[in-house]
């Protein structure tokens, strides 16, 4: 079972930059993850929410079922340490995706304060970049 966590206004895709997020709905995207999860062999449960304390509290709850993680944070990405803290406990593989890559766009987007509690990262390959993490997780835990 995999945990799928989309953090801070990725509610709003569709309604985003579509040359940065793309035109897929949140609800367009969880579909094709719980698609590309049953192919792979797996269950995929998305969680999303603009509250941090809320992303938190689910991460924390997910240590009891999940064998492996996808985490798309948002801004948070930059800056929250209390993201990282409760990342760090997770002792699941766990993928950092996002959609735009955030190498090429504002410095302040280079930095992923989670970047050194993760297991793997996937940045600028669009909606497939989930896909891919289904993938990589599948190989990584043979059988999540
Ligand atoms: C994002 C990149 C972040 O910098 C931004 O704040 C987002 C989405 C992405 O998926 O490209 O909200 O994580």
């Amino acid at each position: 079972m995999i945990a799928v966590f989309n953090g801070v206004n990725l509610n709003m895709l569709g309604q985003r930059d579509p040359a940065q997020y793309g035109t897929l709905t949140l609800g367009e995207l969880e579909s094709k993850i719980y698609e590309w999860s049953r192919a792979a062999g797996t269950t995929a449960r998305c969680f999303q929410t603009n509250h941090e304390g809320a992303l938190i509290d689910h991460i924390h709850e997910c240590r009891g079922w999940a064998s492996g993680v996808i985490i798309n944070p948002g801004a948070w990405t930059h800056y929250s340490y209390a993201l990282r803290d409760a990342l760090e406990i997770v002792t699941v593989p766990v993928v950092e995706v996002h959609l735009s890559d955030i190498n090429a766009r504002e410095e302040w987007r280079r930095q992923s304060v989670i970047a050194d509690v993760v297991s793997h990262r996937i940045s600028g390959h669009g909606a497939d970049g989930y896909h891919e993490a289904i993938d990589w997780l599948m190989q990584e835990t043979a059988g999540v």
